[in-house]
């Protein structure tokens, strides 16, 4: 059997390998600084005694899941430290899986593609729950797709690719609708800093023992590269989850758990602020240029992206690749996302060059 791979890599390798300049806009890989902390914290290491370069405990550095258990409130026995949040969504729907209630996946359409390749992967079955054209999603249709077969419902606020952020009452009933079916809500918040809304609601603060909070620090942090993320279980679902990531990986990355800790620490709130606040402004530069050039756009309430939609040029990855070539603008065809946006190309906000992508869009296009 064959897996289904995400196309971000090949994306990403075809603009790498392309001779002219290209704005790279595939994939949510921030090109703002960490915090300076991070970096601190990092040297620091690097000077530590041998005896600290060797196998942190496997669930993670205790005083990291101290640090986030004490900011989530939550016990530290919940919390897994894992190979970035792509690892604690796979924990987590394993772990959805093997309780044996049902094999079905519900997932949203569009959706993060990773997890329909994760579903396969571990022999699950999905089922797509449509979003309106804003990326909301209408709990009525959620629980109208579940069923006993129902094992988890993945979400994900603020959404890539959509930019939505879902409101509470959206959050509560999908915690309600995981307890009515004994299923597992896996609610993935990697963009919970990235809220341009105000509106970003946790799953934490939906008290349940059927929901799974999954998050990292590549984006909040700017480090995609260092692999550290974490997931937040009911502390009757933490033992097996432990035991699955032990035996995949037996610990995870000491040098990096140990700069985030650092950073966590030593990081003022105003980094974020600046970050989200440089979102918006790129957000506003980006949309304004795709307005100029007539084209259709979302407008984001959280996250790194937006969808744009140019008359008879669908988003196809030939499409993609065509933009590549002739204007030297890299983003992600809709259609990896599900059908319902084929005719959408997605660009990630993390170049400064936002305004002169758009405007290279809009030259190709008149
Ligand atoms: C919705 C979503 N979940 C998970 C991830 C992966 O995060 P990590 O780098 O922490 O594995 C991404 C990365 O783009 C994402 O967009």
């Amino acid at each position: 059997m064959e897996y289904e791979t995400p196309l971000f890599f090949h994306v990403m390798e075809y603009a790498d390998r392309a001779e002219t300049d290209v704005i790279d806009m595939v994939s949510g890989n921030p090109d703002w600084e960490p915090p300076e902390a991070l970096r601190t914290g990092l040297h620091e290491f690097a000077d530590a005694d041998p005896g600290r370069f060797q196998y942190p405990p496997s669930d993670g550095l205790v005083e990291l899941r101290a640090e986030i258990a004490d900011r989530r409130g939550v016990d530290i026995d919940q919390v897994v430290i894992t190979n970035g949040a792509g690892e604690a969504n796979y924990l987590a729907m394993a772990r959805a899986m093997e309780r044996n209630r049902g094999s079905e996946i519900l997932l949203t359409e569009p959706v993060y593609p990773y997890y329909p390749g994760k579903t396969t992967m571990l022999g699950g079955t999905q089922r797509f729950v449509p979003t309106d054209e804003t990326g909301q999603l209408d709990p009525a249709d959620v629980r109208a797709a579940a069923s006993d077969e129902t094992a988890a419902i993945v979400v994900n606020s603020p959404n890539n690719p959509t930019g939505a952020v879902y409101p509470e009452e959206t959050v509560r009933e999908l915690v309600a609708i995981a307890d009515a079916y004994d299923a597992i809500l896996i609610s993935d918040e990697v963009y919970d800093h990235f809220d341009l809304s105000g509106q970003f609601s946790s799953a934490l603060g939906v008290d349940s023992d059927h929901r799974i909070v999954t998050n990292s620090f590549s984006k909040s942090l700017a480090i995609t590269g260092f692999r550290v993320g974490y997931a937040i279980f009911p502390p009757e679902l933490v033992a097996n989850a432990r035991s699955r990531h032990m035996l995949v990986n037996v610990a995870g990355s000491r040098p990096a758990q140990y700069a985030v800790l650092h950073a966590l620490r030593e990081t003022d709130p105003d980094y974020y602020r600046r970050n989200r606040e440089l979102l918006r402004e790129r957000v506003e530069t980006f949309t304004d240029a795709l307005d100029a050039a007539g084209a259709a756009y979302t407008t984001p309430q959280g996250a790194f992206y937006v969808m744009a939609r140019f008359e008879g040029y669908p988003g196809t990855l030939a499409n993609i690749e065509q933009l590549i070539d002739e204007i030297g603008v890299a983003g992600m065809p809709g259609d990896a996302f599900g059908d319902s946006r084929s005719d959408w190309l997605r660009f990630a906000l993390v170049t400064p060059r936002v305004e002169e992508a758009a405007e290279r869009l809009a030259q190709y296009f008149d």
